[in-house]
C-alpha cells in the first residue's frame, strides 16, 4: 500500500469501525502522484488539503514543491496533532471543514474526501442549511466537500480530489454535478480499481476540475446527456462521450421506445414475515431466479425449510455460498451478492455498490467483512423463499415483463441478465434487486425484441460506459441504454425511425414533413428563390440536415411538378451524407414562368434511404442469368 509511517501507526492503534464512521481512508503512494501530476504545483501556489487525515497529501505536495503555501484540516484532533508534528511549518487545525467559510482564495484543493452517506438527520443545522438546496436522495459526505472545495478555488484555480465514482451518474449527486457544471469544466477522470486502500472496495478516479472564469461557460467536455434522464435534463459524467453520443444517433432509449422501468417494490429484508415456500402463494422473483437468460423458479437455494431466522457467523460473498451457510447447488450466481438485503427503493441511484452484503454504508465496505478476527458478526440470517403469502402490505404486479439485474458487477466484469416473465393473469412481486421492463400503449416494438436486444453481449460494453458503477438505476436503464432496433430489421419495418439532426438556416425556414402516414418522402418547403446565371430557377429550403453515414438523401419534384412547365435541373438531387449545406432545388422552366413556386409552397420531396458501399471486384466472367445480355426492349414493350 506505501503509506507513511504515522498512517501505519494511526492505523494499528485505532479501531476500524470508527475509522469507517469518519470516512477515514488513506491514498496510497501511487495514487497521490497520479493525482500531483495532474497539476503544477507553482511556487507561492495557495493549496488547501481539507480532510488530510495523517498528512499523506501534505507529504507528497511538499516533496514536489516546498514554496506552495498549504492550509491542511481534519476533524479528528489526534490525526491532526501527528500532522502538526511531522510538517511543523504548515498550517494544520482540527476543523469541521463542512463548518467552515468557504471563501475563494485557493490555486488547488487538493486530498481525499471522506465519504460515507450523510443523512440530513446526522448533520448539524449549520451544515443543513448551507447543503440543502444540493441534496437528492441520499447525501454522501464527499459530495459536500466537493461543492464546498470549488467555493475555496479562485478563478481558474483547481480541485483535484480522490472520489469515488457514484458522482458521475447517480441520480442522488445530480444536484452536485449541476453545481460542477455550472462552476467547472471537468479537465480529467482517471478511474482505479477496488483493491487500492485498505480496508475499502471501493472503486475511485481522480477527478480533475477547474473552475470557470467569470463569463465563461462550460466546454461539455465528459458530459453526456439524454434527454429525460434527470428532470433538468442533467448530464452524466463520462469518458465516452463520443461513443455513446454517436450509440444514440441511431438508437433509442426504452423510455423513448414507449417502455417502462421500475425497480422491483418488494424489499425483502422488511417483509420477511410474509415471505413463504407454498407454492399457492404469490411468486416473489429474485435475482437468482434468472439462470441463463431465462426464469428459473424454485431453485433449492430458494426453498430450504422452515421460513425461520438462523444464526450464521459470517457471510462470504466472494464464492457461489448463498447467505443461509448453504452451498449453492443450482445456477451458480456470482453476483447474486445480496446477502441482506440492505438496498432499498430509496438506493436506486447508482450510488450503492455490489459490494454491501455487510449492511454498512455502501461507500466503506469493509473487505474483511467475511474472514478474519474482527470480522466475524453473529447476525440473524434469513432463508429466502419463492413465495409471499400476503398481498396486503405491497402491490404485486400483473402482466408480462422483462426482469434485469440492478446489480451488475464491478466495471470491469459486469452482466446483464434479463429474463421474460409472463405469468398470464397471475400476479408475482419483484425483488428491490431487479429492474422491471413493461410495455405501455404507446411501445413501440415487442417486449421479446427488447429482451434480444438486451441480452446481446454488446450491451454490457455500454452498460459499463453508462453506469461505471456496481448497479444499473432505473433511471439509467430507462434513458442511458441505447436499443438500436433499427439495425435488427435493417431499415425494412414500417414503424423504424431514423433520428436525423436538422438546422435551420433561415428563420422562416419550414421543417420538411411527411405529408400522410407510410409517405416514403418528406415534402420541402421553398423559403426563397432566385435565377442562376444558366438561368435556372433554385428554390431554397432553409434547412440542413446531418444525414448519417451510409444513408442517402434522394431530391425529386413532386407529382404535381407534370402539371407545369418545370422539370428538376439534374434529374434526381443526391445528397450525402457528408453535405452539411442549406438544401436547394434547381428547376428548369421549359416555356413560361408562370410556374414559379412561391414561399412556403412544396418545392420538392426528399427520400432518405440506405446504401451498401461497393467494392467492386474485376473478374473474367460473370454469372450467366436467364436474361443474359438483353438490354432495352428485350423484355416486350
Ligand atoms: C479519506 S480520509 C483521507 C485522509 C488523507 N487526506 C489521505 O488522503 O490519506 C478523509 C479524512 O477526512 C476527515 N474528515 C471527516 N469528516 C471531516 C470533516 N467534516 N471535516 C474535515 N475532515 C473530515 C477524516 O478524519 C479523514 O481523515
Amino acid at each position: 500500500m506505501s503509506l507513511l509511517k504515522q498512517t501505519e501507526e494511526f492505523l494499528e492503534s485505532s479501531d476500524l469501525n470508527e475509522r469507517k464512521k469518519k470516512g477515514q481512508y488513506f491514498t496510497p503512494h501511487s495514487i497521490k502522484e497520479a493525482a500531483l501530476n495532474e497539476i503544477n504545483l507553482f511556487d507561492g501556489a495557495r493549496v488547501l488539503e481539507n480532510s488530510c487525515g495523517t498528512g499523506e497529501f501534505i507529504h507528497s505536495i511538499i516533496q514536489k514543491n516546498p514554496n506552495v503555501c498549504i492550509d491542511a484540516y481534519d476533524i479528528d484532533p489526534k490525526m491532526v496533532s501527528m500532522c502538526k508534528s511531522s510538517f511543523p511549518g504548515i498550517n494544520v487545525q482540527t476543523r469541521n471543514f463542512l463548518e467552515m467559510d468557504h471563501k475563494p482564495e485557493y490555486d488547488y484543493v487538493i486530498g481525499n474526501p471522506p465519504y460515507f452517506e450523510y443523512l440530513e438527520r446526522d448533520m448539524p443545522e449549520s451544515i443543513v442549511s448551507k447543503f440543502k438546496t444540493w441534496f437528492d436522495g441520499k447525501p454522501n459526505i464527499y459530495a459536500l466537500f466537493i461543492k464546498a472545495s470549488i467555493d475555496c478555488l479562485v478563478e481558474g484555480g483547481k480541485l483535484v480530489f480522490v472520489v469515488p465514482k457514484s458522482i458521475n451518474n447517480g441520480f442522488s449527486f445530480r444536484k452536485f454535478r449541476e453545481y460542477i457544471i455550472k462552476n467547472c469544466n471537468i479537465l480529467n477522470m482517471s478511474f482505479y480499481k477496488a483493491n487500492m486502500f485498505k480496508n475499502a472496495q471501493q472503486e475511485v478516479m481522480i477527478l480533475v476540475l477547474q473552475k470557470l472564469k467569470r463569463g465563461e461557460t462550460n466546454n461539455k467536455n465528459y458530459l453526456f446527456s439524454k434527454h429525460g434522464m434527470n428532470e433538468g435534463n442533467v448530464p452524466i459524467f463520462t469518458l465516452y462521450k463520443d461513443r455513446l453520443e454517436s450509440e444514440f444517433n441511431n438508437s433509442k432509449s426504452l423510455k423513448e421506445l414507449g417502455f417502462k422501468v421500475k425497480t422491483g417494490n418488494f424489499v425483502w429484508n422488511q417483509n420477511k414475515d410474509i415471505i413463504s415456500r407454498n407454492k399457492l402463494d404469490t411468486k416473489l422473483l429474485w435475482s437468482c431466479n434468472i439462470v441463463d437468460n431465462k426464469l428459473k423458479l424454485d431453485l433449492p437455494k430458494l426453498n430450504l425449510s422452515p421460513v425461520l431466522p438462523v444464526e450464521i457467523d459470517s457471510c462470504d460473498v466472494t464464492d457461489n455460498t448463498d447467505c443461509s451457510g448453504e452451498k449453492e447447488e443450482v445456477a451458480p450466481d456470482p453476483l447474486d451478492l445480496d446477502c441482506d438485503g440492505e438496498l432499498t427503493t430509496y438506493d436506486c441511484d447508482g450510488a450503492v455498490t455490489a459490494d454491501d452484503c455487510d449492511g454498512n454504508n455502501p461507500n466503506t465496505v469493509n473487505d474483511n467483512d467475511c474472514d478474519g478476527p474482527e470480522k466475524v458478526h453473529l447476525r440473524p440470517k434469513f432463508q429466502k423463499g419463492q413465495y409471499v403469502s400476503s398481498t396486503e402490505k405491497i402491490k404485486p404486479l400483473k402482466g408480462r415483463a422483462i426482469i434485469l439485474n440492478r446489480i451488475v458487477g464491478t466495471s470491469n466484469s459486469s452482466s446483464l441478465r434479463a429474463a421474460i416473465v409472463d405469468f398470464g393473469d397471475e400476479e408475482y412481486y419483484v425483488e428491490n434487486h431487479l429492474n422491471v421492463i413493461t410495455e405501455t400503449d404507446e411501445s413501440e416494438y415487442t417486449l421479446e425484441q427488447i429482451y434480444d436486444e438486451l441480452i446481446k453481449p454488446e450491451k454490457v460494453e455500454m452498460l459499463k460506459m453508462v453506469t461505471g458503477n456496481t448497479q444499473l438505476s432505473q433511471r439509467e436503464l430507462e434513458n442511458l441504454i441505447p436499443i438500436n432496433i433499427e439495425k435488427k430489421h435493417d431499415g425494412r419495418n414500417s414503424t423504424n425511425k431514423l433520428t436525423i439532426k436538422f438546422k435551420k438556416m433561415h428563420p422562416h425556414a419550414v421543417i420538411p414533413t411527411y405529408a400522410k402516414e407510410g409517405d416514403a418522402a418528406m415534402d420541402l418547403y421553398a423559403v426563397e428563390h432566385m435565377k442562376d446565371k444558366h438561368g435556372n430557377h433554385v428554390y431554397f429550403t432553409g434547412v440542413a440536415l446531418e444525414i448519417p453515414e451510409g444513408f442517402v438523401g434522394l431530391l425529386f419534384p413532386r407529382s404535381s411538378v407534370s402539371k407545369t412547365s418545370m422539370s428538376l435541373a439534374n434529374s434526381v438531387g443526391v445528397i450525402d451524407s457528408g453535405y452539411r449545406g442549406e438544401i436547394m432545388l434547381k428547376y428548369r422552366h421549359v416555356g413560361g414562368s408562370n410556374s414559379i413556386y412561391v414561399s412556403e409552397d412544396r418545392v420538392g420531396q426528399l427520400m432518405i434511404i440506405p446504401h451498401p458501399r461497393i467494392e467492386l471486384i474485376e473478374v473474367e466472367e460473370l454469372s450467366s442469368t436467364e436474361r443474359g445480355k438483353g438490354g432495352f426492349g428485350s423484355t416486350g414493350s
